[in-house]
């Protein structure tokens, strides 16, 4: 949901067509959270130009891709691509529209006025935009975009054209500025009053600094200097007054040449360096003649007051598409890997034992519980109903599954002896953190289960797993939902390693793990037959997919993919429902996929599709290898290989991964980035 990039290159000469290529590339690998148009801001040249080169910022903004953008920029006659910058900082944007249409005025960076003396990035939302413009507009500040953002800009200039002659630092101006603001937001600011320096801040929305330098970081660990008021008896002593301690803030390090890189994500990052710091709320992070350093205005009791420099695990290759045309695909092919990645480490298959290192220290706890409760949007909240039925059965409690929007909606009881579980791919969705804040308050023991380590979800929960399945960039999700699936799965196995009774279950389920990822890579061995499938079907409206037991979750999750980047109507639908309603859509035309497995509920399925071919329905039937009478039955068949029933969900739902693919790939649209969606969906 918006990506924000910014390049501060200090005493290392970069021509300006080097920084552009910089700020794009990083808003290229962001590309996922936003894509409706895009900008930066740089230093402008003088070229042919009467104005002070190092006085004059140039925004450059478009409507579409960063690849729009791209070209845009060496449109621009005036800028002097060859001029080479000794220090020097620019701040990029990728948007996903909340206020105002996608448009070149709408898209950020946003300015303070014409002369552009402030201009700013910004993701996430401000709440309070309405009261802030109303009072700038009474002091003449005039508006030109229809964005929240817009505040922002202004409000620095008014703050700044109001500072009755101190000298005030530019980080002491955004803490003033987000003194301020309601919502969420990460921001980066540029400023022709602060030429060469940027300053950045987040409050809800993710924020990182990479670091590079030929020099050894002296450091692991960056103090936070504190301005704020005494009252809270932490305060450190030595504190004076605002714009002095900024300038008196220890530095991270002393070097002659350095780069910073402020990324929404890693992905932006990891090609530059590996050495990170993660922002928290309220930080606010300036780079003054190439030293960064940390401020907060006031140091809550038991706080950390300092942020380490850590090192991303992530791989550069990991982010490539590599040789699959898009993201998605890849992501699609990745799983057998995938779903090893998750249980590395984890579970013991000779001795039948799963640990979850994250949740061990709680299991006694999460055992006296009298309820789970599993939270997420979308892809997440099918993870939750595909393994809701193997939880309750290993854990022996009730399990309610919510989508966080309800959820907070309904102003849901929940108690102190409830465990909650937040399942985010990004660790991001404002609903799902929301929802985790909702039950933090009411005293449950909350449980975290991301993919983004150092997401606010990971960050904020009591405990939690990461499911390691590496970065996820096709906006729909693939191999996230597999491996949150085998995660649960996994604490369910934790949780019943004591019960006699389930021995023989438990065995069943983890020798199943264990051959998982051969059967996937068996299940994608049918990719060219599920392609022949999506051409007969890709000119249809409307698809319609049905199951139900271990497999209604999959229908869910099949019919999510397909609406999300075929545009197809489809709908996931309980088998068990289709005589209430259903039936009724069901003729010779009516495009239908029927997941029929040999589970428990193999009869009541079989009974589905009788009511469906009695209507003259032709369905697809995803059903298993050795299952002749479903077969020889059918119109046509994906034929899987078999699994413990629990396990089948991670197989079913591949071929319709695959399905949703090639449909969207037949129809034109750009699998990776489907319209009106964006990735992480940090508004509520
Ligand atoms: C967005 C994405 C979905 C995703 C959902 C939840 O809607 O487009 O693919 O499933 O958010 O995201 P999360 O990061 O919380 O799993």
């Amino acid at each position: 949901m918006c990506g924000i990039f910014a390049y501060l290159n200090y005493q290392v000469p970069r021509t300006r067509k080097e920084i552009f290529e910089t700020l794009v590339k990083g808003l290229q690998r962001l590309e996922y959270r936003g894509y409706d148009s895009a900008g930066v801001a740089v230093d402008g040249s003088a070229k042919n130009n009467e104005k002070d080169a190092n006085n004059n910022i140039c925004l450059i903004k478009q409507k579409g891709k960063v690849k729009n953008l791209d070209e845009e920029l060496y449109k621009k006659g005036t800028l002097d691509l060859d001029e080479e910058l000794q220090t020097h900082s620019g701040i990029a944007h990728t948007r996903w529209a909340t206020h105002g249409e996608p448009s070149p005025v709408n898209s950020h960076p946003h300015r303070s006025d014409k002369n552009n003396e402030f201009v700013v990035i910004h993701n996430g939302i401000i709440t309070n935009y309405k009261e802030l413009k109303k009072y700038l507009n009474s002091k003449g500040y005039e508006f030109e975009s229809e964005t929240d953002t817009e505040v922002i800009p202004k409000l620095i200039k008014y703050v700044y054209d109001n500072r009755e002659k101190e000298h005030v630092s530019f980080s002491t101006l955004v803490e003033r500025v987000i003194q301020q603001l309601e919502g969420a937001f990460a921001l980066v600011f540029k400023s022709i009053h602060f030429p060469g320096e940027a300053v950045a801040t987040r409050r809800g929305s993710p924020l990182l600094i990479g670091v590079r330098s030929q020099f050894e970081l002296t450091s692991q660990h960056i103090p936070i200097k504190y301005s704020g008021n005494k009252s809270d008896g932490v305060q450190e002593k030595n504190s004076r007054n605002r714009a002095e301690s900024v300038g008196e803030q220890q530095d991270l390090m002393d070097m002659k040449a350095v780069e910073y890189y402020f990324a929404s994500d890693a992905s932006a990052i990891i090609e530059h360096t590996n050495k990170v710091i993660y922002l928290e709320d309220d930080d606010i992070a300036a780079v003054i003649n190439g030293k960064l350093s940390l401020h907060r205005v006031n140091r809550k009791t038991g706080e950390e007051s300092v942020r380490a420099i850590q090192t991303l695990q992530m791989e550069l290759q990991q982010i490539m598409k590599g040789n699959f045309d898009a993201f998605m695909q890849k992501e699609i092919f990745e799983q057998p890997e995938s779903v090893v990645n998750t249980m590395r480490g984890r579970i013991c298959f000779e001795a039948s034992k799963v640990i979850l290192g994250g949740l061990k220290d709680h299991l006694k706890e999460i055992k006296r519980c009298r309820r789970l409760i599993m939270i997420g949007c979308g892809t997440s909240f099918h993870a939750a109903v595909a393994t809701r039925q193997i939880l309750e059965e290993l854990t022996e409690l009730p399990v309610m599954v919510e989508l966080a929007s309800d959820f907070l909606d309904r102003y849901t009881p929940v108690f102190r002896d409830d465990v909650c579980f937040f399942i985010s791919q990004s660790g991001e969705t404002a609903d799902t953190l929301m929802a985790l804040r909702y039950c933090k308050d009411r005293g449950a023991l909350t449980v975290g289960i991301t993919n983004t380590v150092g997401s606010s979800i990971s960050r904020e929960t009591t405990c939690g797993v990461h499911i390691n399945a590496g970065p996820e960039i096709g906006v729909a999700s693939t191999k996230a939902y597999t491996s949150q699936f085998v995660a649960l799965i996994m604490f369910g196995l934790m949780m019943s390693e004591d019960r006699i009774s389930m021995q023989k279950r438990r065995e069943e389920i983890i020798t199943g793990l264990r051959d998982l990822p051969d059967m996937i890579k068996k299940v994608l061995e049918l990719d060219p037959k599920i392609k022949c499938s999506a051409e007969e079907l890709y000119q249809q409206k409307s698809l319609l997919v049905m199951g139900r037991g271990f497999n209604y979750a999959t229908c869910l999750e099949g019919a999510l993919k397909i609406k999300e980047i075929t545009y197809m109507h489809s709908e996931g639908i309980l088998a068990g429902e289709l005589k209430h309603g259903p039936l009724a859509l069901i003729d010779k035309h009516m495009p239908v996929i029927m997941v029929i497995m040999r589970d428990g509920c193999y009869t009541k399925c079989q009974n589905a599709l009788q009511q469906v071919t009695a209507r003259q329905g032709k369905p697809i039937i995803i059903c298993s290898q050795d299952d002749q009478e479903t077969i020889k039955s059918a119109y046509t068949t994906i034929e899987l290989p078999h699994t413990v029933d629990c396990l089948q969900g991670i197989l079913s739902v591949i071929p319709l991964q695959l399905m949703s693919f090639h449909l969207a790939v037949l129809r034109g649209f750009d699998v990776d980035c489907p319209r009106n969606l964006a990735k992480s969906v940090t508004v509520e």
